[in-house]
């Protein structure tokens, strides 16, 4: 049997997707309610980190944990990675001694190698061109908020980074308009927007891509592994911050989201993410709910709700 794997958003269907929603609700509302469900006792999750996180290492950790099983974590340093193993043995031998693997690394072309020498289970937890999980929770918080995202308009602001890249998938697959704008010289790939056809729009003007939007988002101007742009990319990026007058463009009722950590008085003003708009708590929050959904997804299949 084929294993699958979550190296991109697209390597799911459509209706896989909106399973996971359902799953993930109800993992969630048993969670709230204290009850315990630990489907996967004594399966273990391997988390390589070759990137800092925070929220990505927390809830794969507490979720593989909260469904009654184990992780470990690898950072590139301490491994035989960091001494230049190559990936491929690497995975070999992981996947030989643990069920399931979460990887935040460099190069796409890195998760694809991993994936392509493992027994088990890979996931994307963020490369320098996908960020997979993220838009799973972002996309499940905006159902939880106001229902299907299927005809609705995102604004994304900024960057065309691996976040970019994933709602730009997650239009196609889910059938939404993703507006862009970003600077000059950080603008979508070519090939990439051909791919987008219809659900894809650019814009020049931030102000104009926001405006109708039902979802605003962005993120920081300098993604990790870019670090050498920052001063560059201050300047070049000063026109794109979403203040409150940017916001008040969008629908009244939109809602306003970020993946975090955040730079206030950079990409986005205290007063939009501290704001009413704002949904960048649950959003956070829901990386745990949705994460413990595709964990499940991926060890043991469908399951019926009970
Ligand atoms: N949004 C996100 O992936 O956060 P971390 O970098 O803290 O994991
Ligand atoms: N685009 C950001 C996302 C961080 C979660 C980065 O890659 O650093």
């Amino acid at each position: 049997m084929t294993v699958r794997h979550f190296l991109q958003f697209s390597d799911f269907s459509r209706e896989e997707i909106e399973y996971l929603f359902v799953r993930a609700h109800w993992i969630k509302q048993r969670f709230k309610r204290y009850e315990p469900y630990r489907p996967l006792t004594d399966r273990t999750l391997a988390m390589v980190f070759e990137k800092h996180s925070t929220r990505t290492r927390v809830s794969f950790e507490a979720g593989m944990m909260q469904l009654g099983g184990n992780a470990i974590n690898l950072a590139t340093r301490d491994t035989q990675l960091g001494r230049g193993e190559p990936i491929e043995d690497v995975a070999r031998v992981i996947t030989r001694m643990v069920d399931i693997v979460m990887i935040r690394t460099f190069e796409q072309s890195i998760i694809d190698r991993f994936a392509e020498n493992s027994r088990v289970p890979v996931i994307n937890g963020l490369t320098d061109e996908y960020h997979p999980c993220q838009i799973l929770g972002d996309i499940f918080t905006y159902v939880e908020h106001r229902g299907s995202i299927g005809g609705r308009t995102v604004a994304w602001v900024g960057d065309s980074n691996n976040v970019c890249n994933t709602w730009l998938q997650a239009a196609e697959l889910l059938d939404f308009r993703l507006h862009v704008a970003s600077p000059e010289g950080y603008e979508i790939e070519a090939a990439r927007a051909q791919c987008a056809g219809v659900h894809l729009q650019r814009f020049t003007d931030p102000n104009d891509a926001v405006r109708g939007a039902d979802l605003v988002t962005t993120d920081v101007w300098t993604s990790m592994g870019f670090e050498s742009e920052t001063e560059e990319r201050k300047h070049d990026f000063a026109d794109f911050q979403v203040d409150a007058e940017m916001m008040a463009l969008a629908r009244p009722d939109a809602l306003f989201m970020h993946c975090l950590p955040a730079h206030r008085g950079e990409e986005v003003t205290s007063e939009v993410i501290d704001g009413p708009h704002s949904v960048v708590w649950d959003e956070a929050e829901n990386r745990l709910h949705a994460q413990k959904a595709l964990l499940e997804y991926l060890l043991i299949g469908r399951v019926n709700p009970a």
